[in-house]
């Protein structure tokens, strides 16, 4: 089915375990705004996240971990006013959930309450695994998050790829299943090797979604900025630009500019008129003055 002969309807989660079982891609994307929000319904993606990385891409921190719960908030709400059909996953900032499970219910509880999320998503294993299962007894779908986990990547040594020893690809695997065990509805793989994610797939029932995880995942997330282009510099290894938004939108505010500076922008085009009548009369009155 093409994205706009899709249904208008909200996805389910159902919705996603029947493309897993018949191998349709599931495919998801970042929006941190109304307009971005607006974009990604309009492509017809199935599934949305307001992810942390909305600390780096929209409000200018140098990673993931400063932004706080009102911030998301913020733009998870304005996210939610522009989309429709694609399900909506908040992430849960740093410091926002692993403290005890009753901080997490409470937080998860915002996203849903205030900003309408469909599920909402919590950073490693560990203690995030009883955490997740707290929200699912709590009546909160969870997306659990492995592998590379930005939130705790100075514990990771930086912004690497995770799994690639066989013992390290262990570890991976066994988080993500205790994710599933504590009840996940679905999981996102970051950055580790194609093997991790093929011996991962046979060993999960739930939809598992890849970001730099390799083509076996059951869908693929990858960050609005990132794939449009919207910033300048470099980006992860994973990262497929399809589109240059940055060039184009540069271009088109330094033609702005040129006409102001140059008097070709407003032209008679972009104004008001105001009837003779009452501009003879404007004159009379401050004439009259
Ligand atoms: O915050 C984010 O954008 C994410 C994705 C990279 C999965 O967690």
């Amino acid at each position: 089915m093409s994205a706009h002969a899709a249904p208008t309807r909200r996805l389910t989660l159902g919705d996603l375990a029947a493309k897993k079982a018949v191998r349709e891609p599931i495919v998801m994307v970042t929006a941190y705004d109304h307009p971005s929000a607006q974009i990604v319904e309009a492509a017809g993606v199935d599934m949305v996240l307001v992810g942390d990385s909305a600390a780096m891409t929209v409000l200018g921190y140098d990673s993931t971990v400063p932004v706080t719960v009102d911030e998301m908030l913020m733009l998870t709400k304005a996210v939610r006013r522009g989309l429709d059909r694609p399900l909506l996953v908040g992430d849960l900032p740093f410091g926002s959930y692993e403290a005890s499970d009753a901080v997490a219910i409470a937080t998860a509880q915002r996203f849903i309450k205030e900003a309408g999320v469909d599920l909402v998503k919590i950073e490693r294993g560990g203690t995030t695994v009883a955490r997740a299962k707290a929200l699912v007894d709590a009546g909160i779908p969870v997306v659990g998050h492995v592998g590379l986990t930005p939130q705790t990547a100075t514990a990771l040594g930086g912004y690497r790829a995770q799994g690639r020893t066989a013992e390290a690809a262990l570890a991976v695997i066994d988080d993500a299943l205790a994710l599933q065990a504590a009840g996940c509805s679905l999981l996102v793989v970051e950055a580790v090797p194609s093997e991790v994610t093929a011996a991962l797939m046979p060993l999960l029932d739930i939809p598992v979604i890849g970001i730099g995880a390799g083509a076996d995942a059951d869908g693929q997330v990858l960050v609005f900025h990132d794939l449009l282009g919207i910033y300048d510099g470099p980006a992860a290894k994973f990262v497929k630009r399809y589109a240059d938004v940055r060039t184009v939108s540069v271009d088109g505010v330094a033609a702005y500019a040129d006409e102001v500076r140059e008097g070709a922008y407003p032209g008679p085009e972009h104004g008001y008129g105001m009837p003779e009548a009452e501009a003879a009369r404007l004159q009379e009155l401050l004439a009259g003055r």
